[in-house]
């Protein structure tokens, strides 16, 4: 990860200028209208290799070798979708056809998933990886974290991180999703497991440690020794916290500097606070309770107190089967108390910062060439449009991929 700068450098001219961007989103607040999302109309953006290079008026943008004409439509920063659980087999529809007949949610479900995962093969799984990546990358997102946990074997976890390595730097050891099947009557020993042999063997594939700190999951002793002993291994943690019920989770993650509490969706007052003294990021999971039914995270009280909050998937099987982070701003805005501008900054910025990256999450010089023409001219149409693939063109690493 380099140190990137914003100011604009000289430019090569074998350079690619986008030109004619009704609204650009820089994400950079020096520059443009001096908002967090630092928007410039009329704006060009000059990618140099896999980097930007310059950002600014349009007229003014240097003389380049090529040109692609934006024809009037907003460019955002590609989506960093900072929480998905891409490493898994199967799918759990009959589960959701009950959630929808009024069943509740339950993290039981993840056996179901686990069976699954357990039996593909490793092509299989890394197809399935592929695909969603894929299908994500369409709607605009260019950085996909994604874990392990439907394995909860020394041998299924390791594959899974192996896996997800094969399609991201942003790979979360999650061993501790729940107790395995197989330690039903020893959530200790599965604990120890975790801790130990399984770290040891998943910790180089991985650069995040996770834990589902849940009652029916791991409780907040457990994953305190989960967390601590990853970070021991060089892990960074970051947890799964008060999804399902009011808990322990997000005041330890802030306490072990963890660079994300995810879901958040049960906070105390002290929990808020806690969000919005450190330097944990608050990740939002809004599809997570369109698809179990259940109340909203309260995104306003977490911005009004000061926290950094992110929007991202959580796509997996069980509970929340969405790749779609326009989706999940759509969802922020109407539900959530976000405004447009701040559901766009969550799913870039707030993405980035919950995986502590400078270079990403952004569209100023030095960054990496990751963004988003939109068939739209402002970046508010993906949420007043909601369901409508905006996303008419991706680039990633300065060169077009959709
Ligand atoms: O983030 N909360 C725990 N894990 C997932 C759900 C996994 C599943 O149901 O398969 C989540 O929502
Ligand atoms: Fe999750």
């Amino acid at each position: 990860i380099s140190a990137p700068t914003s100011a604009n450098s000289a430019v090569a001219t074998a350079a690619t200028a986008i030109v004619n961007i009704a609204s650009l989103v820089t994400n950079d607040p020096s520059l443009g209208d001096g908002t967090p999302l630092g928007l410039i109309q009329d704006a060009a953006v000059v990618i140099d290799g896999d980097r930007v290079a310059w950002v600014g008026e349009s007229r003014k943008a240097p003389a380049t070798d090529n040109r692609v004409d934006a024809g009037g439509r907003a460019v955002i920063p590609g989506f960093v979708d900072s929480h998905s659980h891409l490493v898994f087999a199967g799918d759990r529809t009959a589960e959701f056809n009950a959630r929808m007949s009024g069943r509740p949610y339950e993290a039981g479900g993840i056996r179901t998933t686990v069976a699954a995962t357990r039996a593909a093969s490793d092509a299989d799984l890394s197809a399935n990886v592929a695909r969603y990546m894929r299908e994500a990358l369409r709607q605009g997102t260019t950085t996909f974290e994604t874990k392990s946990g439907y394995g909860l074997t020394v041998e299924d976890e390791a594959r899974a991180l192996r896996v997800a390595a094969a399609h991201t730097d942003e790979v979360t050891y999650l061993g501790a999703h729940i107790v395995s099947p197989d330690y039903a009557d020893d959530p200790a020993g599965y604990v120890a497991l975790v801790t130990g042999e399984m770290l040891d063997a998943c910790a180089p594939y991985a650069r995040w440690i996770d834990v589902f700190c849940e009652k029916g999951a791991f409780d907040g002793d457990q994953a305190r020794a989960i967390l601590t002993a990853g970070q021991a291994k060089g892990l960074h943690p970051r947890v799964h916290a008060n999804q399902l019920s009011y808990g322990p989770g997000v005041q330890l993650a802030v306490e072990l500097d963890a660079a994300s509490a995810d879901h958040c969706t049960h906070l105390t007052d002290a929990d808020v606070d806690a969000l919005a003294s450190g330097d944990t990021v608050a990740t939002l999971l809004p599809g997570a309770e369109f698809s179990t039914r259940a109340e909203w995270p309260n995104a306003r009280r977490l911005l009004d107190a000061g926290a950094t909050v992110a929007l991202s998937t959580d796509c997996n099987p069980g509970s929340s089967f969405t790749s779609s982070v326009p989706f999940c701003i759509a969802l922020a805005v109407r539900d959530m108390g976000m405004t447009p501008d701040e559901a766009l900054w969550s799913a870039t910025a707030g993405g980035a910062a919950a995986l502590r990256r400078t270079d990403i999450g952004r569209l100023s010089p030095g960054a990496y060439a990751d963004l988003a023409l939109l068939d739209a001219p402002s970046h508010v149409h993906l949420a007043y449009r909601p369901g409508v693939p905006l996303v008419q063109e991706v680039w990633r690493r300065g060169e077009r991929v959709v």
